[in-house]
């Protein structure tokens, strides 16, 4: 049975491809700051506690990559310690994920699929989101550098870029009339996204059935990116 590690599993979207991977035949383990009841303690910045968690999972078959936080704060007012925050989680997070399957992979002498969830500000940016926007973007890019150095000992690097989901990090926004308006007005779709909305592809990315998709950045966003 295939064994998934999924960051952020202790809450919105990560808990959800959890949930959607061990209902489906999958093996998912969550990992998180605040891990639920059988997941492990993460956290995506300190490389340490990225080891320990590897080593506890066991020999893996994917990795989902959806530990995330977010802040609204205009350019004049960012300052470096929030910057810096948001690069660490994110990027760097990310990077010692990817950089552990790569390792791991080559020892156990298998190989895999790693999933990174990015977000529609990698492609479309919104103001007041320097910080999101450029780590987002960083995951693109790093999706598409992994994905061509690992495609050749098989393993397959993409990433998700969600738009709008209702989860707790959007609550506040989509608690917002003004701001819900504001969001609608941009999603063809007309309504936010739901957390399984996203795990149902990211379940896809991970399988056979996406045996030949490598290095994509694919919108899962009721077609805010179409438009
Ligand atoms: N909700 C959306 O509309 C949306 C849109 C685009 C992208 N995303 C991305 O999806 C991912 C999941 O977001 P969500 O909406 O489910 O948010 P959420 O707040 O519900 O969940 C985020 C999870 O990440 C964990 N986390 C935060 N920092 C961490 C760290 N340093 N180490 C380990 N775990 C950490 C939190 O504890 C939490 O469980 C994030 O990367 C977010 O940027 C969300």
């Amino acid at each position: 049975m295939a064994r998934v590690l999924v960051t952020g599993g202790g809450s919105g979207i990560g808990a959800a491809v959890c949930r959607h991977l061990n209902d489906t035949g999958w093996t998912a383990i969550a990992a998180d700051l605040r891990p639920p009841e059988g997941g492990l303690v993460l956290d995506t910045t300190d490389e340490a506690a990225w080891e320990r968690a590897l080593d506890a999972a066991g020999p893996l078959d994917g990795l989902v990559n959806c530990a995330g936080i977010r802040s609204r704060v205009d350019i004049a007012d960012l300052d470096l310690v929030e910057f810096h925050r948001m690069l660490d989680v994110h990027v760097v997070g990310t990077f010692l994920g990817i950089r552990g399957m790569a390792r791991r992979w080559a020892a156990e002498r298998r190989t895999g699929a790693v999933v990174n969830i990015a977000s529609v500000v990698a492609t479309n940016a919104v103001a007041g989101q320097i910080h999101y926007v450029a780590a987002k973007g960083a995951i693109a890019a790093m999706t598409r550098a992994a994905a061509v150095e690992l495609a050749p000992v098989g393993a397959r690097v993409n990433a998700i870029a969600p738009g709008v989901i209702r989860t707790p990090m959007t609550a506040d926004r989509l608690g917002d009339p003004g701001q819900t308006a504001w969001l609608m007005s941009r999603v063809p779709a007309g309504r936010a996204g739901e957390p399984e909305e996203i795990a149902t592809v990211a379940a896809f990315l991970l399988s056979e059935a996406a045996s030949y998709v490598n290095g994509v950045l694919l919108p899962v966003d009721g077609g805010w990116t179409a438009s």
